[in-house]
């Protein structure tokens, strides 16, 4: 009354070469995150977030897809680098005008710093909530940002090297 050997003999080689694969799997994920290093994730995210690389979004309740050249970060804020120039630049409009068609400049400060944004409890981003506020248009205190501000189709790693750019020397 020992069952199938064989077959046990199978489901065991089975979980073998499944644990093996996946200890190797994680072993290729973690070296995949950190092959390119963090130079090339900031210029990746630099070039997503000027449009060299194209970005795919809609707006808010809209079916097709925006051009690509209107969906560009930088048409809308201010780089990271030029933060301390365009502090002073006028954007008009509190961030929490819903017609407010001009984002805030983006940076490092601006986005750690915890504060009230449109009004919520004071909070601030971080890799996951800044995927959020792209993909869904929702900041870190679930606020809805306007509707000028695009939804993106964006992957993980994408968001990541973004965030990457975004918080360069925090
Ligand atoms: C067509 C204009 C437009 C484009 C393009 C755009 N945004 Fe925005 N974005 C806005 C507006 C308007 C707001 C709301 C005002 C504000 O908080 O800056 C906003 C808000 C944000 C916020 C919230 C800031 C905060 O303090 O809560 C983040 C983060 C953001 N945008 C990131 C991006 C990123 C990254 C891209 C490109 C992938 C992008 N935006 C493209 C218009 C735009």
């Amino acid at each position: 009354m020992h069952g199938a050997p064989g077959a046990r003999g199978a489901s065991c080689a089975l979980r073998k070469c499944l644990a093996v694969s996946l200890a190797l799997s994680s072993v290729c994920l973690l070296s995949a995150c950190h092959a390119p290093g963090a130079g090339a994730d900031r210029a990746r995210g630099a070039q997503l977030f000027a449009g060299r690389l194209p970005l795919s979004a809609t707006l808010q309740g809209q079916v097709e897809a925006l051009p690509v050249e209107a969906s560009r970060c930088i048409n809308c804020h201010a780089p990271p680098d030029s933060v301390s120039a365009s502090a002073s630049a006028s954007v008009s409009g509190s961030p929490s005008d819903p017609l407010r068609t001009f984002g805030s400049p983006l940076g490092a400060k601006a986005l750690t710093d915890a504060v009230s944004r449109r009004g919520g409890p004071p909070s601030r981003y971080d890799e996951v909530s800044l995927c959020r506020a792209v993909r869904l248009g929702t900041d870190p205190a679930q606020v809805m940002l306007p509707r000028a501000m695009p939804r993106y189709v964006m992957t993980d790693a994408d968001c990541r090297v973004l965030w990457a750019y975004l918080t360069e020397g925090a």
